[in-house]
């Protein structure tokens, strides 16, 4: 079993895109679920939001996978078996995925919307933000059934967002707890007078 004291974590800036992305995205799943909960009034401001925020995580996405390609990840403990590197391996592929498809999937959708035109983009209120042009320009028909299946797709892979989520989750408690590997440092800054790199 490796050492409990020296942990192979991952660098700074993984660790801040890690937590950063993770934090948004939960706050956009409870903002696009709430959006059918709030008052009238309120719907445009909790859904414009959720696009902000949602544009934002795209944005660290695409930091995040280049940062992917070009670092290699801290190594797993020598005694790992094989079945549960694999497992990691897959589900973390999945994740890098579906942080990139389910942003880029809403802006889609919202891209079809048929009063996209009357209501422009603007992040947070302040940055003009561009629909996805030939989405937009499609003929209205077409753009009205890509909308609902856009928004379709969008709702399903916040369903796989959920059972990965779950599985990412329980796989790092079963290091921690039951493997006693120390799983959670790898994703935490180095704390004083810790060891490891
Ligand atoms: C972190 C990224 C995102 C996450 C986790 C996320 C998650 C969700 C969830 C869970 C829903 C509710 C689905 C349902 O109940 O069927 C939703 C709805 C929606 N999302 Fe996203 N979303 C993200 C990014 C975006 C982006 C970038 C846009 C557009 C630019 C967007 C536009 C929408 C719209 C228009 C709805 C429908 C709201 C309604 O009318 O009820 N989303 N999203």
């Amino acid at each position: 079993m490796q050492n409990s004291e020296f942990v192979r974590r991952y660098s700074t800036v993984a660790i801040a895109l890690h937590w950063v992305i993770a934090v948004l995205i939960a706050v956009n799943v409870c903002l696009g679920i709430g959006s059918d909960y709030v008052p009238d009034e309120s719907v445009r401001t909790v859904i414009d939001l959720h696009k902000s925020i949602g544009i934002t995580v795209l944005g660290l996405a695409i930091m995040r996978l280049l940062w992917r390609v070009f670092h290699r990840p801290p190594e797993f403990p020598r005694d790992m078996p094989k079945w549960e590197r694999k497992g990691a391996h897959a589900a973390h592929f999945l994740l890098y995925v579906l942080i990139f498809f389910l942003p880029l999937s809403g802006w889609m959708h919202d891209s079809a919307w048929k009063d996209a035109a009357t209501h422009p983009m603007h992040l947070f209120n302040v940055i003009p933000w561009p629909r996805i042009g030939f989405i937009e320009h499609i003929e209205p028909g077409e753009r009205e059934r890509l909308h609902d299946q856009f928004g379709a797709l969008h709702t399903y892979l916040g369903y796989a967002l959920y059972l990965l989520f779950a599985a990412h989750v329980l796989g790092a408690l079963k290091h921690q707890l039951l493997d006693h590997q120390p799983e959670l440092q790898r994703m935490w800054p180095k704390g004083k007078g810790e060891h490891g790199v």
